[in-house]
């Protein structure tokens, strides 16, 4: 029996990977004032057909539970941050600087980069229409990749806004029924051929690839990034009006990260949505909000792909990794006296480890190592004394079993 395609196990070593991820993920956010939350993973379907678009709904795990209810899996966090803060905004000062890290599920055709469900890191500012908020969440995108590793040469954050687009459709006599369609087609055409684009966007076409080609001015735009090249981030980004994104309900300035070398799909996504929490309340609440998500699967694979990222990974993981401590149990009568003191010292906050069964002393040393640990102690012919092994110098001491616990802190210090 296999798992689902799209979906993968995690072995220890690729949960390392992963909580090496979310570790820096935590870090970086809470570094940034932002504060953990978390929503259900089972949602009514409705929140997401009404809210996140049709490209999203035609990949949704959903189904009918036992209580008659139409229900999905999460395709993304941001519709159930809306009916969340919708709920509660009055508990909160604002602006809320929330974060989240879960599990998402989407019936994706699987490709390189994206599967049937990844994780993602969600962080939104809700109640800020100020652009600097803007600036803040993009600094907290490049900041959160940086601590990867990853550096302006590899990657960029691709900044846009849909309001350059609506200015453009409104400008060119285009019925608003039709904006929300050509939003869509201008997001794929860097991924379709430019016929079947240009079939989709009917009699714009010629005046949207212009636009596309020249770049497009947009003076909120260059505020923007003025804005990050005060904080020395100016280098990590560029303006490009070909991002709008694929869910329908942002309002303004939209981005995304991409690999530099332009090999992956993208790291992270997101922007303004101004309007969600007021569609959601049914106009009873009204909050400017912005957000982005970041997954895991691309990330990896550009960690994976930067030298300089992928043996940071190693490190943090090798170091992470290793015990403190490894108990060799030399003598098998002294067994339940190295029980009772590897309780006491894990109990104290050490990691040890020792051989559930008889094994050879060479055995249980080389275990140590392997391990990684610091110190071998080992319970044997010595006892009431207990060998100290430094396994970095190879020194050995002997201590009074009383002592054991009082002098790991020194040597572990
Ligand atoms: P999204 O662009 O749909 O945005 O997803 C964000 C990121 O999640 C993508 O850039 C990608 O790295 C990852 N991702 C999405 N789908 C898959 C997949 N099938 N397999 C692997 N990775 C995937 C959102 O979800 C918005 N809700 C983000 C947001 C938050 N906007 C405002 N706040």
């Amino acid at each position: 029996m296999q798992s689902l395609p799209g979906f993968r196990d995690f072995l220890p070593g690729d949960c390392a990977r992963r909580n090496y991820i979310f570790s820096r993920w935590r870090e970086v956010s809470r570094r940034c004032g932002f504060v953990e939350w978390e929503g259900p993973p089972l949602e009514p379907t409705e929140l997401y057909k009404k809210k996140s678009g049709a490209e999203i709904v035609e990949q949704l795990f959903n189904f009918t539970d036992k209580g008659e209810r139409e229900v999905a899996l999460r395709p993304e966090l941001t519709p159930t941050l809306a009916r969340v803060v919708a709920a509660h905004e009055r508990e909160f000062k604002k602006p809320l600087k929330w974060f989240s890290i879960g599990q998402f599920f989407r019936y994706e055709k699987q490709q390189r980069g994206r599967l049937r469900e990844h994780f993602q890191l969600n962080c939104d500012i809700i109640g800020e229409k100020d652009p600097g908020a803007d600036v803040e969440l993009i600094a907290l995108c490049i900041d959160v990749l940086r601590a990867f590793g990853l550096t302006e040469k590899d990657f960029v954050v691709r900044i846009s806004d849909r309001e350059f687009w609506t200015d453009f459709f409104r400008d060119n006599s285009v019925p608003a029924e039709r904006w929300g369609d050509l939003l869509q087609v201008i997001d794929k055409s860097a991924r379709e051929p430019r016929e079947k684009t240009a079939e989709k966007l009917g009699d714009v076409a010629d005046l949207v690839f212009a636009t596309l080609k020249g770049g497009g001015k947009s003076a909120k735009l260059e505020r923007l990034v003025a804005g990050l090249r005060v904080r020395g981030l100016g280098d990590f980004v560029e303006i490009d009006v070909a991002i709008v994104r694929g869910l329908a309900y942002y309002t303004g300035i939209v981005f995304e990260a991409f690999d530099r070398a332009g090999k992956f799909r993208a790291i992270a996504g997101g922007g303004r949505y101004d309007n969600l929490i007021a569609q959601l309340s049914d106009g009873a609440l009204s909050l400017p909000a912005l957000g982005f998500a970041m997954g895991d699967v691309v990330l990896g694979e550009l960690i994976n792909d930067i030298p300089g990222a992928r043996e940071a990974m190693h490190d943090a993981i090798a170091n992470g990794s290793k015990i403190d401590i490894y108990v060799v149990v030399a003598k098998e009568e002294r067994r339940a006296d190295a029980l009772a003191q590897i309780q006491e010292l894990r109990g104290r906050g050490y990691r040890v480890d020792y051989p559930l069964t008889p094994a050879k002393v060479a055995r249980q040393f080389q275990a140590a190592e392997e391990l990684g640990a610091r110190i071998a102690l080992l319970y044997g012919d010595e006892w009431p004394q207990v060998k100290v092994k430094d396994m970095t110098t190879g020194e050995q001491t002997l201590i009074s079993k009383n002592d054991v616990i009082s002098r790991m802190e020194p040597l572990l210090r």
